[in-house]
């Protein structure tokens, strides 16, 4: 897969997609990540990018030009066709849902906006999709270029070591991830479930099921409502709900 990132700030997704699960995938030539500067591409000596809004406002805005000749050269430096996504807080918001998708892809370019965003024509015309990681307004999309490249990244065939880990994710099967112990044993701050150390693969897929399905539904209420649930899950998530009532009762609803 390649990924195309037209930015002002190069350096910042060089460093960021140099580490890592995703620099190492770009060692194995499993992601290639390229960076594009449209400011190459300004006309003028002092080499703008930036303009004042028509009808007054704060700030500056990304002009056109600059915009549409870095698109048009990183389309030019690869034969498969990219979609073309721009970072903005009034994107569709990032799901692993979403994630998966765009990991499938053999090419992506992302646009990394910044002052106060870009000129609209460049959205209407030269983007495909627009993406938010989140409900917050950051500086720039630089730093939300950097989630997805590194979001996808994990998701390529060899890298992760460990092919289970990304099936074992949060939201992978839309539950969030079951809690994870390692040495030691017994330690100030807890014991390790004693399941964990039986031995027994049955019975650990199972608590860690458990786990999963009572988590989401202790925080993401919301996200367990989106799943649908077999008739193991369902009795699992009774006895979780049983279990955890007990032990607020124990503790006298203090935890
Ligand atoms: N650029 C600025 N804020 C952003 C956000 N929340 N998501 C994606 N891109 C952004």
């Amino acid at each position: 897969m390649r990924i195309d990132v037209i930015t002002l700030f190069p350096e910042f997704i060089d460093s960021c997609a140099g580490i890592g699960v995703v620099g190492r995938a770009q060692e194995r030539g499993l992601l290639e990540v390229k960076t594009c500067n449209p400011r190459d591409f300004a006309t003028d000596n002092h080499r703008t990018v930036d303009a004042r809004p028509f009808g007054g406002g704060p700030g500056m805005l990304m002009t056109i030009g600059p915009l549409r000749d870095a698109l048009q050269n990183v389309r030019a430096a690869a034969v498969q066709p990219a979609r073309v996504i721009y970072l903005s807080p009034q994107g569709t918001r990032l799901t692993q849902e979403k994630v998966v998708e765009l990991a499938h892809q053999e090419r992506l370019i992302l646009l990394c906006g910044r002052y106060e965003g870009v000129d609209e024509r460049v959205l209407e015309n030269l983007v495909d999709e627009e993406i938010s990681i989140g409900d917050y307004v950051l500086s720039g999309g630089e730093l939300a270029a950097a989630v997805v490249i590194d979001a996808i990244g994990r998701l390529q065939d060899g890298a992760l070591n460990d092919a289970q880990s990304a099936e074992q994710d949060s939201f992978s099967g839309g539950l969030l991830d079951c809690p994870h112990y390692t040495r030691p044993v017994s330690d100030d701050l807890g014991a390790v479930p004693e399941v964990l150390m039986s031995g027994d693969h049955a019975m650990i897929r199972r608590w860690r099921r458990k786990q999963a399905l009572g988590r989401t539904w202790l925080r993401r209420p919301d996200l367990l409502a989106r799943v649908e649930l077999d008739a193991e899950a369902r009795t699992l998530l009774e006895e979780f709900r049983h279990e955890h009532r007990a032990a607020k009762n124990q503790q006298g609803g203090v935890r």
